[in-house]
């Protein structure tokens, strides 16, 4: 089978990485129709965070389609979601207890949006350049990574206004800091008073974005100003959260409880599912009815959902992720000593990053990071970029990975930094 013969029948706005068919996958590989194998370092971009068709996800999964489909969770009430809503306040910090499910990122900050308007009662959002947090219309408009995302689409949701992301390379987390902080107070002194503003929305650590992790200054002194002037500090959680970082939300790296936080991804095992959560003070500006799903919430995914949970407590998936992560930043540091091209290492736990750059003056290099991701895939290894000049290489591996699998895919990595 041949992704070309099909391509016709599928639009071409799904940016494909690879015209790989893929037909099974287990642990951190995937084997095409063909039969050819290959390290997955991508998981269904930072999806299955126990890897692919993890057992406890597949029985629950299975168990869970032989009683019960799909009823809607208006209508009635499913076990496994009601167990995972409760198990999800176990693990989510602060007094982030209440969950609305929905199906996907996108929607989740959708939800974000309309739950901070609701309770505030205020118009303004600021978001980060630099960010990505998804392609429906309202995601889109609170995206900043890529003008491409936007193309065509304006006039997207108005009272939108972008502060700039702290990355702290380049330059010194202090400068960083302070910088960006004054440049947020530029927004509200020119643009919306702080006392418009319904939300800020943040990745606590960049994804599609850079793999960038901000300055613990600067989301101290973010909670501080959101607190303030009553705005809702939202945290995208979607790529950072869910064990990623070596804890359980990246949050946690910052000693800052967001208001809102929205979760996806990895949260079923590879279903899909997405969550935002609140707290019950918050969360009750939403009355009955004023946001709403047909799938939110669905059994299976919840089911799985709850094998993914159980996984993490049973199997140590927060130790592993740390002591990998750790391995492998150590192995991608010592490689930067011998290739200047790779002008930053940079991230926690296993969502490690690796910014290309040309050497003499640590300019963007997307054309070194092409040839090193082509070679990878040639040689067997499925990685993806990201960054918002096309010029970083990110790890996103499963959170039980092993070390032979992480030699073995950076082996190929090394190679193919040899290649250049
Ligand atoms: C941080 C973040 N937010 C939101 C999204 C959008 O999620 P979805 O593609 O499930 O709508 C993504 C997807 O990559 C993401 O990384």
């Amino acid at each position: 089978m041949k992704f070309d013969d099909y391509k016709q029948y599928l639009s071409p706005v799904l940016a494909k990485a690879t015209n790989l068919v893929v037909e099974s996958a287990q642990g951190c590989y995937v084997k095409d129709v063909d039969g050819n194998e290959y390290l997955d370092f991508v998981q269904g971009i930072a999806v299955n965070a126990l890897g692919h068709c993890h057992p406890k996800v597949v029985e629950a999964a299975c168990e869970q389609t032989k009683k019960l489909i799909s009823a809607s969770f208006n209508l009635v009430n499913y076990p496994s979601t009601l167990k995972l809503a409760e198990e999800l306040a176990k693990v989510t910090p602060g007094e982030l207890n209440v969950t609305f499910f929905s199906n996907g990122g996108s929607e989740a900050n959708d939800g974000a949006i309309k739950l901070a308007r609701s309770y505030t009662k205020r118009p303004g959002i600021i978001a980060f350049k630099g960010s990505f947090h998804g392609r429906s219309l309202g995601a889109t408009s609170i995206t900043g990574s890529n003008s491409k995302y936007r193309n065509n689409y304006e006039p997207l949701l108005g009272g939108v206004y972008f502060a700039p992301y702290p990355i702290p390379y380049r330059t010194t987390e202090e400068e960083c800091t302070q910088r960006c902080l004054s440049e947020l107070q530029e927004i509200f002194d020119r643009l919306i008073p702080a006392d418009n503003v319904a939300m800020v929305i943040i990745e606590p650590v960049l994804g599609e974005g850079g793999y960038v992790v901000p300055p613990v200054n600067y989301m101290k002194a973010l909670r501080e100003i959101c607190t303030k002037h009553g705005i809702l500090l939202v945290f995208d959680e979607i790529q950072s959260g869910y064990g990623r970082t070596g804890k359980m939300f990246a949050s946690e790296h910052f000693g800052v409880v967001p208001d809102i936080m929205t979760l996806g991804k990895a949260i079923a095992g590879g279903f899909p599912m997405s969550a935002i959560v609140s707290t019950k003070e918050i969360m009750s500006a939403w009355k009955p009815g004023m946001h709403g799903t047909t799938f939110g919430g669905h059994p299976v995914c919840a089911a799985a959902g709850l094998a993914v949970l159980e996984a993490f407590k049973e199997e140590h998936i927060l130790e592993n992720c740390n002591a990998q992560g750790a391995y492998l930043k150590e192995r991608l540091l010592k490689l930067q000593k011998e290739h200047p091209v790779m002008g930053d290492v940079r991230g926690l736990g296993l969502m490690i990053g690796v910014e290309f750059v040309h050497p003499e003056d640590k300019s963007p290099n997307a054309d070194a990071l092409n040839k090193v991701k082509d070679y990878c895939f040639k040689n067997g290894l499925l990685t993806l970029s990201c960054g918002v000049h096309g010029n970083g290489f990110r790890f996103a591996t499963p959170l039980n990975v092993k070390k032979e699998e992480l030699d073995k895919g950076l082996d190929i990595f090394e190679e193919a930094l040899k290649a250049l």
